[in-house]
Protein backbone atom coordinates (compact mmCIF):
# COMPACT_ATOMS: atom_id res chain seq x y z
CA UNK A 1 0.00 0.00 0.00
CA UNK A 2 1.48 3.41 -1.07
CA UNK A 3 1.49 5.92 2.19
CA UNK A 4 0.35 9.09 0.03
CA UNK A 5 0.99 10.00 -3.04
CA UNK A 6 1.22 13.23 -3.84
CA UNK A 7 -0.99 15.01 -6.33
CA UNK A 8 1.07 16.50 -9.37
CA UNK A 9 -0.25 20.12 -10.16
CA UNK A 10 -2.00 20.36 -14.34
CA UNK A 11 1.50 21.62 -14.99
CA UNK A 12 3.34 18.94 -13.98
CA UNK A 13 0.30 16.56 -15.25
CA UNK A 14 0.92 18.03 -18.38
CA UNK A 15 4.42 17.24 -18.11
CA UNK A 16 3.87 13.89 -17.57
CA UNK A 17 1.55 13.22 -20.14
CA UNK A 18 3.93 14.79 -22.68
CA UNK A 19 7.19 12.71 -20.91
CA UNK A 20 4.97 9.59 -21.75
CA UNK A 21 4.60 10.84 -25.17
CA UNK A 22 8.14 11.87 -25.60
CA UNK A 23 9.09 8.57 -24.00
CA UNK A 24 7.34 6.18 -25.94
CA UNK A 25 8.32 8.17 -29.57
CA UNK A 26 12.27 7.63 -28.08
CA UNK A 27 11.32 3.58 -27.13
CA UNK A 28 9.97 2.83 -30.80
CA UNK A 29 13.55 2.66 -31.58
CA UNK A 30 14.87 0.42 -28.59
CA UNK A 31 11.93 -1.47 -26.73
CA UNK A 32 9.14 -2.93 -28.71
CA UNK A 33 5.94 -1.37 -28.67
CA UNK A 34 2.69 -3.14 -27.44
CA UNK A 35 -1.24 -1.93 -28.95
CA UNK A 36 -3.71 -1.89 -25.63
CA UNK A 37 -5.77 -4.99 -27.43
CA UNK A 38 -2.42 -7.22 -28.19
CA UNK A 39 -1.67 -6.97 -24.24
CA UNK A 40 -5.41 -7.20 -23.14
CA UNK A 41 -5.90 -10.26 -25.75
CA UNK A 42 -2.90 -11.37 -24.02
CA UNK A 43 -4.22 -11.20 -20.57
CA UNK A 44 -7.59 -12.23 -20.92
CA UNK A 45 -8.43 -8.72 -20.77
CA UNK A 46 -6.56 -8.45 -18.02
CA UNK A 47 -8.65 -11.12 -15.89
CA UNK A 48 -8.21 -11.30 -12.54
CA UNK A 49 -7.08 -14.94 -12.92
CA UNK A 50 -4.29 -13.82 -14.27
CA UNK A 51 -3.45 -11.02 -11.48
CA UNK A 52 0.16 -12.22 -9.71
CA UNK A 53 1.22 -9.19 -8.09
CA UNK A 54 0.18 -5.79 -6.79
CA UNK A 55 2.33 -2.35 -5.67
CA UNK A 56 1.78 0.95 -5.52
CA UNK A 57 1.99 1.24 -9.25
CA UNK A 58 -0.68 -0.80 -10.29
CA UNK A 59 -1.85 -4.63 -10.82
CA UNK A 60 0.50 -6.61 -12.46
CA UNK A 61 -0.53 -9.92 -14.73
CA UNK A 62 0.46 -12.73 -15.99
CA UNK A 63 0.31 -13.10 -19.99
CA UNK A 64 0.85 -14.70 -23.16
CA UNK A 65 2.19 -13.04 -26.16
CA UNK A 66 0.95 -14.14 -29.57
CA UNK A 67 4.28 -15.32 -30.46
CA UNK A 68 3.69 -17.92 -26.86
CA UNK A 69 6.23 -15.94 -25.23
CA UNK A 70 5.23 -15.70 -21.63
CA UNK A 71 5.15 -12.04 -19.92
CA UNK A 72 4.86 -10.23 -16.95
CA UNK A 73 1.84 -7.40 -17.86
CA UNK A 74 2.32 -3.98 -15.33
CA UNK A 75 -0.79 -1.66 -15.92
CA UNK A 76 -0.52 1.68 -14.09
CA UNK A 77 -3.61 2.57 -12.58
CA UNK A 78 -5.36 4.70 -14.10
CA UNK A 79 -5.96 7.19 -11.02
CA UNK A 80 -2.26 6.82 -9.76
CA UNK A 81 -0.54 10.18 -11.21
CA UNK A 82 2.51 9.49 -8.90
CA UNK A 83 2.51 6.39 -10.99
CA UNK A 84 2.94 8.09 -14.41
CA UNK A 85 6.28 9.59 -13.15
CA UNK A 86 6.99 5.99 -12.05
CA UNK A 87 6.21 4.77 -15.21
CA UNK A 88 8.74 7.21 -16.60
CA UNK A 89 11.24 6.77 -14.18
CA UNK A 90 10.79 2.56 -14.79
CA UNK A 91 11.28 2.70 -18.49
CA UNK A 92 14.68 5.63 -18.31
CA UNK A 93 16.04 3.40 -15.98
CA UNK A 94 15.60 -0.12 -17.14
CA UNK A 95 14.92 -0.01 -21.10
CA UNK A 96 18.87 -0.25 -22.25
CA UNK A 97 20.43 -2.10 -18.82
CA UNK A 98 21.06 -5.89 -19.44
CA UNK A 99 21.89 -7.99 -16.56
CA UNK A 100 21.08 -11.34 -15.61
CA UNK A 101 20.23 -10.25 -12.07
CA UNK A 102 18.03 -7.12 -13.44
CA UNK A 103 14.48 -8.48 -14.59
CA UNK A 104 14.12 -7.53 -18.65
CA UNK A 105 12.23 -4.87 -19.91
CA UNK A 106 10.52 -6.62 -23.29
CA UNK A 107 8.39 -3.31 -24.00
CA UNK A 108 5.47 -0.81 -22.96
CA UNK A 109 2.26 0.38 -24.56
CA UNK A 110 1.44 3.77 -24.03
CA UNK A 111 -2.48 4.44 -25.64
CA UNK A 112 -4.44 7.53 -24.40
CA UNK A 113 -4.64 7.29 -20.54
CA UNK A 114 -2.77 3.67 -20.47
CA UNK A 115 1.05 3.05 -19.60
CA UNK A 116 2.20 -0.14 -19.44
CA UNK A 117 5.07 -1.99 -19.29
CA UNK A 118 5.95 -5.59 -20.41
CA UNK A 119 8.65 -7.41 -18.41
CA UNK A 120 10.18 -11.34 -18.89
CA UNK A 121 7.66 -13.52 -16.58
CA UNK A 122 9.71 -14.86 -13.58
CA UNK A 123 8.22 -18.63 -12.35
CA UNK A 124 8.97 -17.54 -8.80
CA UNK A 125 7.44 -14.85 -8.53
CA UNK A 126 9.07 -12.59 -5.97
CA UNK A 127 10.93 -12.82 -2.63
CA UNK A 128 8.72 -12.04 -0.04
CA UNK A 129 6.20 -14.38 -1.06
CA UNK A 130 8.50 -17.02 -1.19
CA UNK A 131 10.40 -16.16 1.58
CA UNK A 132 8.30 -13.89 3.99
CA UNK A 133 4.57 -14.66 2.81
CA UNK A 134 1.81 -16.65 4.16
CA UNK A 135 2.54 -20.41 4.69
CA UNK A 136 0.84 -21.73 1.58
CA UNK A 137 2.96 -19.38 -0.51
CA UNK A 138 6.39 -19.84 0.86
CA UNK A 139 8.88 -21.95 -0.84
CA UNK A 140 11.22 -23.62 1.16
CA UNK A 141 14.78 -21.34 0.16
CA UNK A 142 17.48 -23.75 1.36
CA UNK A 143 21.12 -22.19 2.48
CA UNK A 144 22.55 -22.65 -1.06
CA UNK A 145 19.78 -20.56 -2.40
CA UNK A 146 19.44 -18.34 -0.03
CA UNK A 147 22.88 -17.33 -0.19
CA UNK A 148 22.53 -17.34 -4.19
CA UNK A 149 20.03 -14.82 -3.55
CA UNK A 150 22.10 -12.42 -1.69
CA UNK A 151 25.18 -12.66 -4.07
CA UNK A 152 23.05 -12.51 -7.41
CA UNK A 153 20.62 -9.33 -6.08
CA UNK A 154 24.33 -7.73 -4.68
CA UNK A 155 25.97 -8.41 -8.45
CA UNK A 156 22.84 -6.52 -9.65
CA UNK A 157 23.19 -3.87 -7.68
CA UNK A 158 27.00 -3.30 -8.66
CA UNK A 159 25.95 -3.33 -12.05
CA UNK A 160 23.33 -0.63 -11.24
CA UNK A 161 25.58 1.66 -9.48
CA UNK A 162 29.05 1.12 -10.61
CA UNK A 163 28.38 -0.14 -14.08
CA UNK A 164 25.43 1.63 -15.64
CA UNK A 165 25.90 4.75 -17.85
CA UNK A 166 24.59 6.49 -16.23
CA UNK A 167 24.48 5.26 -12.66
CA UNK A 168 21.41 4.14 -11.18
CA UNK A 169 20.39 4.05 -7.83
CA UNK A 170 17.37 2.45 -7.20
CA UNK A 171 16.00 3.64 -4.05
CA UNK A 172 13.47 0.68 -3.11
CA UNK A 173 15.23 -2.62 -2.85
CA UNK A 174 13.63 -5.10 -0.26
CA UNK A 175 11.60 -8.72 -1.00
CA UNK A 176 8.64 -7.67 -2.69
CA UNK A 177 11.06 -6.31 -5.87
CA UNK A 178 13.29 -8.91 -6.12
CA UNK A 179 11.71 -11.61 -8.35
CA UNK A 180 13.00 -15.11 -8.68
CA UNK A 181 13.14 -16.95 -12.14
CA UNK A 182 12.74 -20.83 -12.23
CA UNK A 183 16.01 -21.60 -11.00
CA UNK A 184 15.51 -19.07 -8.45
CA UNK A 185 17.91 -16.27 -9.78
CA UNK A 186 17.39 -12.67 -8.66
CA UNK A 187 16.86 -10.40 -10.45
CA UNK A 188 15.54 -7.12 -9.15
CA UNK A 189 12.84 -5.40 -10.47
CA UNK A 190 10.23 -2.22 -9.89
CA UNK A 191 12.47 0.54 -10.87
CA UNK A 192 9.23 2.74 -10.38
CA UNK A 193 11.56 5.32 -7.60
CA UNK A 194 14.70 4.41 -9.49
CA UNK A 195 16.72 7.80 -10.19
CA UNK A 196 19.60 8.51 -12.85
CA UNK A 197 23.37 9.35 -11.48
CA UNK A 198 25.69 10.89 -13.30
CA UNK A 199 29.38 10.52 -12.47
CA UNK A 200 30.04 13.90 -11.34
CA UNK A 201 27.45 14.02 -8.35
CA UNK A 202 28.10 12.86 -4.87
CA UNK A 203 24.89 13.16 -3.89
CA UNK A 204 21.10 13.98 -5.21
CA UNK A 205 18.91 16.03 -2.73
CA UNK A 206 15.43 14.57 -3.29
CA UNK A 207 12.10 14.23 -1.89
CA UNK A 208 11.99 10.83 -0.16
CA UNK A 209 10.61 7.59 -1.62
CA UNK A 210 11.41 4.22 -0.46
CA UNK A 211 9.89 1.82 2.11
CA UNK A 212 10.12 1.78 6.03
CA UNK A 213 12.56 -0.75 7.28
CA UNK A 214 14.45 -0.27 4.28
CA UNK A 215 15.07 3.39 4.53
CA UNK A 216 19.09 4.68 5.06
CA UNK A 217 18.54 7.53 7.93
CA UNK A 218 20.80 9.75 6.39
CA UNK A 219 18.11 9.93 3.43
CA UNK A 220 15.00 8.91 5.29
CA UNK A 221 16.32 11.92 7.66
CA UNK A 222 17.78 14.72 5.18
CA UNK A 223 16.36 13.39 2.05
CA UNK A 224 20.75 12.60 0.97
CA UNK A 225 20.32 10.46 -1.97
CA UNK A 226 23.72 8.22 -2.35
CA UNK A 227 24.29 4.99 -3.34
CA UNK A 228 24.35 4.15 0.35
CA UNK A 229 20.62 4.65 0.86
CA UNK A 230 20.47 1.15 -1.53
CA UNK A 231 23.34 -0.46 0.42
CA UNK A 232 21.75 0.17 3.45
CA UNK A 233 18.35 -1.76 2.21
CA UNK A 234 20.12 -4.39 0.36
CA UNK A 235 22.09 -4.94 4.18
CA UNK A 236 18.41 -5.37 6.01
CA UNK A 237 17.50 -7.85 3.30
CA UNK A 238 20.39 -10.12 3.96
CA UNK A 239 19.38 -10.20 7.38
CA UNK A 240 16.09 -10.83 6.09
CA UNK A 241 16.78 -13.54 3.81
CA UNK A 242 19.20 -15.41 6.62
CA UNK A 243 16.53 -15.15 9.43
CA UNK A 244 13.31 -15.29 7.67
CA UNK A 245 11.93 -12.30 9.41
CA UNK A 246 10.47 -8.95 7.97
CA UNK A 247 12.16 -6.42 8.31
CA UNK A 248 8.98 -4.40 8.72
CA UNK A 249 7.95 -5.84 11.88
CA UNK A 250 9.26 -5.00 15.46
CA UNK A 251 8.63 -7.82 17.47
CA UNK A 252 11.98 -9.40 17.61
CA UNK A 253 14.05 -10.85 20.62
CA UNK A 254 11.11 -11.23 22.81
CA UNK A 255 10.28 -7.10 23.09
CA UNK A 256 9.48 -4.68 20.15
CA UNK A 257 12.75 -4.53 18.35
CA UNK A 258 13.21 -4.50 14.71
CA UNK A 259 15.24 -6.95 13.01
CA UNK A 260 18.00 -4.91 12.58
CA UNK A 261 18.20 -3.62 16.92
CA UNK A 262 18.04 -7.40 17.35
CA UNK A 263 20.78 -8.79 15.09
CA UNK A 264 22.92 -5.78 16.45
CA UNK A 265 22.47 -6.71 20.42
CA UNK A 266 23.19 -10.30 19.69
CA UNK A 267 26.38 -9.08 17.29
CA UNK A 268 27.33 -7.35 20.64
CA UNK A 269 26.29 -10.74 22.74
CA UNK A 270 28.60 -12.93 20.44
CA UNK A 271 25.08 -14.91 19.32
CA UNK A 272 24.40 -13.42 16.09
CA UNK A 273 23.85 -17.54 15.35
CA UNK A 274 20.42 -16.91 17.37
CA UNK A 275 18.75 -14.85 14.11
CA UNK A 276 19.43 -17.91 11.36
CA UNK A 277 16.04 -19.12 10.14
CA UNK A 278 14.83 -22.16 12.40
CA UNK A 279 13.53 -23.38 9.49
CA UNK A 280 16.93 -23.87 7.49
CA UNK A 281 18.12 -27.46 8.82
CA UNK A 282 21.57 -27.74 7.18
CA UNK A 283 23.43 -24.43 6.71
CA UNK A 284 27.02 -22.99 6.81
CA UNK A 285 27.39 -21.53 10.29
CA UNK A 286 30.75 -19.64 8.79
CA UNK A 287 29.19 -18.22 5.58
CA UNK A 288 25.57 -17.15 7.64
CA UNK A 289 27.89 -15.52 10.13
CA UNK A 290 29.54 -14.01 7.63
CA UNK A 291 26.57 -12.97 5.59
CA UNK A 292 24.94 -11.36 8.66
CA UNK A 293 28.19 -9.13 9.68
CA UNK A 294 28.31 -7.96 6.15
CA UNK A 295 24.47 -6.84 6.81
CA UNK A 296 25.24 -4.74 9.58
CA UNK A 297 28.69 -3.25 7.81
CA UNK A 298 26.12 -2.33 5.00
CA UNK A 299 23.07 -0.62 7.60
CA UNK A 300 26.47 1.37 9.37
CA UNK A 301 25.07 4.44 10.36
CA UNK A 302 27.75 6.60 9.04
CA UNK A 303 26.62 6.52 4.91
CA UNK A 304 30.83 6.44 4.38
CA UNK A 305 31.49 4.12 6.26
CA UNK A 306 29.17 1.21 4.03
CA UNK A 307 30.60 -0.58 1.60
CA UNK A 308 30.09 -0.52 -2.06
CA UNK A 309 28.18 -2.94 -3.86
CA UNK A 310 31.02 -4.09 -5.53
CA UNK A 311 32.76 -4.79 -2.06
CA UNK A 312 29.64 -6.22 -0.65
CA UNK A 313 29.90 -8.77 -3.40
CA UNK A 314 33.67 -9.88 -2.92
CA UNK A 315 32.71 -10.01 1.49
CA UNK A 316 29.45 -12.15 0.60
CA UNK A 317 31.68 -14.94 -2.30
CA UNK A 318 34.75 -14.85 -0.58
CA UNK A 319 35.97 -17.01 2.60
CA UNK A 320 37.73 -13.52 3.77
CA UNK A 321 37.75 -12.62 7.45
CA UNK A 322 35.94 -8.95 8.00
CA UNK A 323 37.83 -6.41 10.01
CA UNK A 324 35.06 -6.06 12.78
CA UNK A 325 37.33 -3.63 14.57
CA UNK A 326 36.36 -1.26 11.80
CA UNK A 327 32.37 -1.77 12.31
CA UNK A 328 29.90 0.78 13.34
CA UNK A 329 26.79 0.54 15.12
CA UNK A 330 23.42 0.95 13.06
CA UNK A 331 21.76 3.71 11.88
CA UNK A 332 18.18 3.88 12.90
CA UNK A 333 15.34 5.53 11.26
CA UNK A 334 12.78 5.64 13.76
CA UNK A 335 10.20 8.66 12.95
CA UNK A 336 10.02 11.38 11.27
CA UNK A 337 12.15 14.08 13.37
CA UNK A 338 14.42 11.85 14.97
CA UNK A 339 18.02 9.84 13.70
CA UNK A 340 19.61 7.67 15.56
CA UNK A 341 22.45 6.09 15.31
CA UNK A 342 23.45 3.19 17.67
CA UNK A 343 20.53 1.37 19.71
CA UNK A 344 18.26 3.12 21.89
CA UNK A 345 15.52 1.78 23.97
CA UNK A 346 12.37 3.41 21.88
CA UNK A 347 11.86 2.21 18.26
CA UNK A 348 8.86 3.55 16.31
CA UNK A 349 8.13 2.58 12.93
CA UNK A 350 7.30 5.60 10.51
CA UNK A 351 3.61 4.26 10.79
CA UNK A 352 2.35 0.10 12.29
CA UNK A 353 1.63 -0.08 8.81
CA UNK A 354 3.89 -2.27 7.37
CA UNK A 355 5.95 -2.62 4.50
CA UNK A 356 4.01 0.01 2.07
CA UNK A 357 5.96 2.44 0.05
CA UNK A 358 6.38 5.78 0.84
CA UNK A 359 6.75 9.54 -0.69
CA UNK A 360 7.35 12.83 0.85
CA UNK A 361 5.50 16.13 -0.26
CA UNK A 362 7.42 17.36 -2.94
CA UNK A 363 9.20 20.16 -1.24
CA UNK A 364 12.69 19.42 -2.50
CA UNK A 365 13.74 19.97 -5.74
CA UNK A 366 16.02 18.23 -6.98
CA UNK A 367 19.71 19.33 -7.07
CA UNK A 368 23.11 18.24 -7.73
CA UNK A 369 26.55 19.13 -6.07
CA UNK A 370 29.85 18.82 -7.79
CA UNK A 371 32.22 16.84 -6.17
N1 LIG B 1 8.29 -10.03 -14.09
C1 LIG B 1 7.55 -10.54 -13.11
N2 LIG B 1 7.35 -11.87 -13.00
C2 LIG B 1 6.59 -12.37 -11.98
N3 LIG B 1 6.00 -11.63 -11.03
C3 LIG B 1 6.14 -10.30 -11.09
C4 LIG B 1 6.93 -9.68 -12.12
N4 LIG B 1 6.91 -8.35 -11.94
C5 LIG B 1 6.17 -8.14 -10.84
N5 LIG B 1 5.69 -9.30 -10.31
C6 LIG B 1 4.83 -9.43 -9.11
O1 LIG B 1 4.10 -8.21 -8.95
C7 LIG B 1 4.49 -7.54 -7.73
C8 LIG B 1 4.49 -6.03 -7.94
O2 LIG B 1 5.41 -5.70 -8.98
P1 LIG B 1 6.34 -4.40 -8.92
O3 LIG B 1 7.13 -4.33 -10.18
O4 LIG B 1 7.10 -4.40 -7.65
O5 LIG B 1 5.23 -3.26 -8.92
P2 LIG B 1 4.96 -1.99 -8.00
O6 LIG B 1 5.74 -0.86 -8.63
O7 LIG B 1 3.50 -1.77 -8.17
O8 LIG B 1 5.41 -2.31 -6.60
C9 LIG B 1 5.86 -8.13 -7.37
O9 LIG B 1 6.13 -8.03 -5.99
C10 LIG B 1 5.69 -9.57 -7.85
O10 LIG B 1 4.94 -10.29 -6.87
MG1 LIG C 1 7.21 -3.19 -5.97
Amino acid sequence: MRCWSFGLRSKERRHAADSAHIVSGQLLECVAHFSYDELRTATDNFSTRNKIGRGGFGIVYKGKLRNGLRVAIKKLAVASKQGQREFLAEINAIALVTHQNLVRLIGCCVEGTNCILVYEYLENNSLDHALLGQKETRTRLDWQKRSAICVGTAKGLTFLHEEAVPHVVHRDIKASNILLDKSFTPKIGDFGLAKLFPDDITHISTRIAGTTGYLAPEYAMAGQLTMKADVYSFGILILEIVSGKSSSKADWGGSDKFLLEWAWELYERGSLLELVDPELEEYQEEEALRYMKVALFCTQGAAGRRPSMSQVVDMLSRDIKLNEKQLTAPGYFQDSDRLSVGPTSSKKPLSSDSGYRTSSEPITITHVRPR
